[in-house]
């Protein structure tokens, strides 16, 4: 690389709930490493995430995973990438002080810019690293375990909110059912292995909300669920499971499918951990076809959080506002700044 010309490569770091991660993107967005380190059978047996294992145990592992990700991406110049960026929020405020006092040290220490990235915006650029040919305007559904949100993208941060959950998100609703019928943890990915085998007409749980505007509610169907195993004690754990989840996914594409008619939107894109369910991908991408737009599904490793979608959203944010101080502190409650009407709530 020529004097002149600097490094576009940027090192991300992603610490913000119970993944440690980090990766380096290049030029034109492109993924050069992304490692991943998982804590999963850590909190497994506290049946969620429990926020000061979570902070030690990114303490233990970021310093190895940075450096895993450095070695698979080669970057082995002095500095060894263009900058940093990290997750500086929402998220545990100890999870996220871990990454960011690494990202500061390492940008101090190679001398290359430093750039906080909001963890909701590294999710919707997850799906411009899978999908770079991209059309706007754009419905993104961001679902993950602490969001559901409706957010109407018009161009590269432009973003204009449509509608987010009243109660709780997507995840944690199927967090807490599996947790009630004894899934275990995480429990998306358990419920969704489990309604595999289950009747999704078996019963017929409230679609909260349904033709009413782009607001989501999900608590009223968490009781149900609760109540009906309560009377219903047979009932097959799978019918009870498919159920809970054709109600999300029928109110999840419902939803996302109005937006995109009401907004002229040429594509839906899926965006967070839900993201990965089976049925909302396979019903996002009927809707889609029906429709005649596009279907944005990332990557199963694109759904949950990684590094690479930090870097990338750093990446642009950096060109868009330049580098963050070395003051900036952890968000544990950021949102996404809107552009529009919708923007004053926020
Ligand atoms: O985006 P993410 O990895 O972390 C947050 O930022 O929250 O999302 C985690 C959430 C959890 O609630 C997990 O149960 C859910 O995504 N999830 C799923 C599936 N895989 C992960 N929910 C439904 N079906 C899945 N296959
Ligand atoms: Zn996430």
């Amino acid at each position: 690389m020529s004097a002149s010309a600097p490094d576009p490569s940027v090192l991300g770091i992603e610490t913000s709930c119970d993944e440690t991660a980090a990766a380096v993107v290049g030029a034109d967005r492109r993924i050069l490493s992304s490692v991943v380190a998982s804590q999963v059978d850590l909190h497994a047996r506290f049946g969620g995430v429990v926020p000061e294992l979570a902070g030690r145990a990114h303490l233990e592992l970021l310093t190895p995973v940075v450096a895993e990700a450095l070695e698979r991406a080669d970057a082995l110049g002095r500095p060894p990438v263009g900058a940093v960026a990290v997750t500086c929020g929402p998220g545990l405020v100890g999870s996220l002080l871990v990454g960011l006092s690494q990202a500061k040290a390492l940008a101090m220490a190679w001398d290359v810019p430093f750039v906080g990235v909001n963890h909701l915006e590294g999710h919707l650029f997850a799906s411009l690293l899978d999908h770079p040919d991209l059309e706007w305007p754009l419905v993104v559904l961001l679902v993950s375990g602490g969001h559901t949100v409706l957010v109407l993208v018009e161009g590269v941060g432009r973003y204009r909110l449509l509608g987010q959950t009243l109660d709780d998100a997507a995840g944690e609703a199927f967090d807490k059912v599996a947790r009630y019928l004894g899934l275990g943890y995480p429990g998306g990915p358990a419920v969704d292995r489990e309604a595999v085998h289950g009747d999704p007409g078996a019963f017929s749980f409230p679609r909260a909300l349904l033709d009413d505007g782009y607001d989501f509610s999900f608590s009223g169907l968490k009781t149900a669920v609760v109540r009906t195993v309560d009377k219903t004690p047979d009932a097959p754990t799978a019918d009870v499971a498919a159920s809970f989840q054709e109600a999300v996914v029928d109110v999840l594409v419902t939803k996302a499918r109005r937006a995109m008619a009401a907004t002229g939107a040429k594509g839906l894109c899926l965006a967070g951990g839900v993201a990965a369910n089976s049925l909302l991908r396979r019903r996002a991408e009927e809707a889609c076809r029906a429709d005649g737009v596009a279907a944005l599904v990332p990557s199963l490793a694109m759904c949950t959080d990684n590094a690479a979608m930090v870097a990338a959203a750093g990446q642009w944010r950096l060109a868009h506002d330049g580098p963050s101080p070395l003051s900036l502190g952890a968000d544990p409650n950021l949102f996404l700044s809107f552009t529009g009407q919708s923007s004053s709530d926020h």
